[in-house]
């Protein structure tokens, strides 16, 4: 029978014992000691294992870019902000089809700012009350403030508090963010809706075995809005922070390993197929995550249900594909499920990489006890609670970039 969440391993002692692949050693065998040879040849064949066998390849940029700013206010926010809410097509032609981008920046700037960008899950409107937001048109998860999966007013600011918006601003941060299911709704439907489809050569009705799933179709989506960053000159795209939680943490992940552009990486609860290293089994595991999300990666890995050893890589080479930009794991206390632990030693894994790229990697060995964030180049916290985005993670977030991303 297919693993189920009855089948979760909670218990540290029943993790199998498991080798991790060294991300520096070159897949025949030789040894990678000098930051030349991991850039031209390790972390490219690093890459595309990841293509081939977790997240499927990804399309390139449309060879045309098209947006338009369909709304903007100076005032916005109380007079704190800027809001823009700008659509961004996926082809390149003007009539679709797109995304749309929700951005606030801090009023005052002089300058061009450092930014963070996030996917959300429940729509633009959806993170902050403001009554300006746009609803969204795309399809809509069931919830509350969703009828027939169409968005309401009822929805409008139902994630703020996941969303700080007026403390992102008050540190000098710009924040940008786009509704998922504009991208790719989260449903399986053999990818018929969504990005995909776009993508088919003459012929083809669905991805082939090492292509995008949703995550591989989100990440591309992060780029897109980052395309559009280069375009806003109040924007420092230079600065860009991609942030996500859960399986837009995943996705942050696989976004910032695919598009060097983006300066900093931030995974907020990201669990199995994200941070956590899928070989230890605890919480979810790839057989769970296949069977329950079959849209989520490329066909390929599902060959690694219950067979997590036979995997060429694990996710802390995930985060070595980063290096030696700065990215950040967070984990919850409570949030067993995404393995907190596997999330650790992912971070820790990726450390080697880091120190070979002349970076301070992960300033700790052993895990940090529970509100004790470390802030080396590669950062990593647990927090007290369960799996969520609070302001505390924020802050921490903020204080990170300011470390890591100050202007040069
Ligand atoms: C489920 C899934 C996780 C995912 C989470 C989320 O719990 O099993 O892998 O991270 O949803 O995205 O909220």
């Amino acid at each position: 029978m297919a693993a189920s969440r009855r089948d979760v391993n909670y218990d540290e002692s029943k993790v199998p014992a498991y080798t991790l692949p060294d991300p520096l050693i070159l897949n025949n065998g030789e040894p990678v000691t000098d930051s030349q040879t991991w850039y031209s040849r390790r972390r490219p064949e690093i890459l595309e294992l990841f293509k081939t066998h977790v997240y499927g390849k990804v399309p390139g940029p449309p060879t045309r870019f098209y947006y338009e700013i369909f709304e903007e206010d100076s005032n916005a926010l109380d007079g704190r902000a800027v809001r823009k809410q700008v659509w961004i097509s996926f082809t390149g032609d003007s009539s679709g089809p797109g995304m749309e981008m929700l951005i606030y920046l801090p009023k005052e700037a002089d300058q061009p700012v450092p930014f963070f960008l996030g996917l959300n899950f429940h729509g633009n409107h959806s993170i902050h009350s403001d009554p300006k937001i746009k609803l969204p048109d795309s399809w809509m998860r069931p919830k509350e403030g969703v009828v027939d999966n169409r968005a309401t007013e009822a929805g409008r600011g139902l994630s703020s508090d996941r969303w700080p918006v007026e403390l992102i601003l008050s540190r000098g941060y710009g924040l940008g963010t786009v509704y998922y299911g504009d991208i790719d709704p989260d449903y399986h439907d053999g990818f018929q809706n969504g990005v995909h489809p776009l993508f088919y050569r003459e012929g083809q009705t669905e991805p082939e075995s090492d292509e995008w799933g949703a995550i591989g179709a989100w990440a591309w989506g992060l780029s897109r809005a980052l395309d559009y960053c280069e375009k806003d000159s109040q924007i420092d795209a230079k600065r860009v922070s991609v942030m996500g939680h859960s399986r837009l943490g995943k996705t942050a992940l696989w976004a910032g390993a695919l598009d060097e552009r983006f300066a900093l990486v931030i995974s907020n609860n990201s669990g199995c197929g994200g941070a956590a290293l899928s070989r230890r089994r605890f919480g979810e595991t790839v057989e769970i995550i296949n069977n329950a999300f079959p849209h989520w990666f490329c066909r390929n890995f599902r060959q690694y249900n219950g067979r997590e050893d036979e995997l060429p890589v694990d996710q802390h080479m995930l985060i070595a594909l980063i290096a030696p930009r700065p990215v950040y794991v967070a984990s919850a206390e409570e949030d067993l499920w995404a393995d907190p632990r596997g999330e650790f030693l992912s971070a820790l894994g990726a450390d080697p990489v880091y120190r070979l790229l002349g970076t301070d990697g992960l300033a700790a060995t052993e895990m940090p006890p529970v509100n004790q964030p470390v802030h080396s180049r590669i950062g990593y916290h647990i927090r007290t609670g369960k799996h969520a985005v609070t302001e505390y993670d924020w802050r921490q977030y903020l204080d990170f970039a300011d470390r890591h991303l100050s202007a040069e």
